[in-house]
């Protein structure tokens, strides 16, 4: 059974076949996903899949590069939306400094407004961090992070980075890079890091693992994910898949 912690169902690239899709997940051995909100938008969109579908569970948030789009009225719906029952995380929230806009100063205030929320409603958190490993990792020291925990999700920076997080209790997710000809990095954090702190994820319609690279992504791929990890670990798929869905469960404070 793969558990996709981390995807986007709601984007328009699934306009023409969402729902034939998100139904076929569970003959091919996908039996849950989060939908992950990154926007105020998506977040009602992502709140409308997880009342459709059983087996599709919800995160509300702004992402980083979305936090101009925030103020003190409409960030209450966001609370709102976190006491949905279907509601399993805040996120993505973080800090992406790969662009210039919104500033790192907006970003990192919204960052810790979330990181606060999540914490109030005893919430994990995904953190979307690009570029921004050592402020991202203060934030969150700052706001005590650790008494929900999370995932840091597309894990980007090095192995010493990983280890830092998993020492506060975070999980590490782990997509389609891990398949890329530039994906070392990501080989190594795997390989250093136990198999009890890796999560699934497709950050789909992103991200998908070589030979669809640049395609779009879903959790049908995940396969090619597991393949790798295993490739990597030394033991087998099943395995994998066992110990990654178990990971899942705990981030999300699911039951079986
Ligand atoms: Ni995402």
């Amino acid at each position: 059974m793969i558990f996709d912690t981390h995807a986007h169902y709601d984007d328009e690239a699934f306009d023409g076949d969402r729902d034939d899709l998100l139904r076929s997940m569970e003959e091919n051995n996908i039996r849950r996903i989060v939908n992950v909100g990154a926007s105020l938008s998506s977040n009602e969109t992502t709140r409308l899949l997880a009342q459709r579908y059983p087996f599709v569970y919800a995160a509300f948030g702004v992402h980083p590069s979305n936090t101009a789009e925030l103020t003190q009225e409409n960030f209450g719906r966001i609370e709102e939306l976190v006491k949905h029952p279907k509601c399993v995380a805040v996120g993505e929230i973080g800090l992406d400094y790969y662009y210039d806009e919104p500033g790192r100063e907006l970003q990192k205030e919204w960052f810790a407004a979330q990181l606060k929320l999540a914490i109030r409603e005893k919430k994990p958190v995904i953190i979307h961090s690009r570029d921004a490993a050592q402020d991202t990792y203060d934030l969150m020291k700052a706001e005590h992070a650790e008494s929900w925990g999370g995932v840091v999700h597309c894990f980007s920076y090095s192995k010493e980075m990983a280890g830092l997080f998993v020492k506060l209790g975070f999980f590490i997710g782990v997509g389609g890079v891990i398949t890329f000809k530039n994906g070392r990095v990501l080989r190594e954090v795997v390989e250093n890091i136990p198999l009890e702190h890796i999560v699934l994820e497709t950050d789909c319609p992103y991200m998908a693992p070589v030979p669809f690279r640049g395609k779009r992504n879903s959790s049908l791929n995940l396969p090619l994910v597991v393949e790798q990890i295993a490739q990597i670990k030394g033991i087998s798929t099943e395995r994998v898949e066992e110990i990654t869905w178990e990971n899942a469960l705990r981030l999300y404070r699911m039951q079986e």
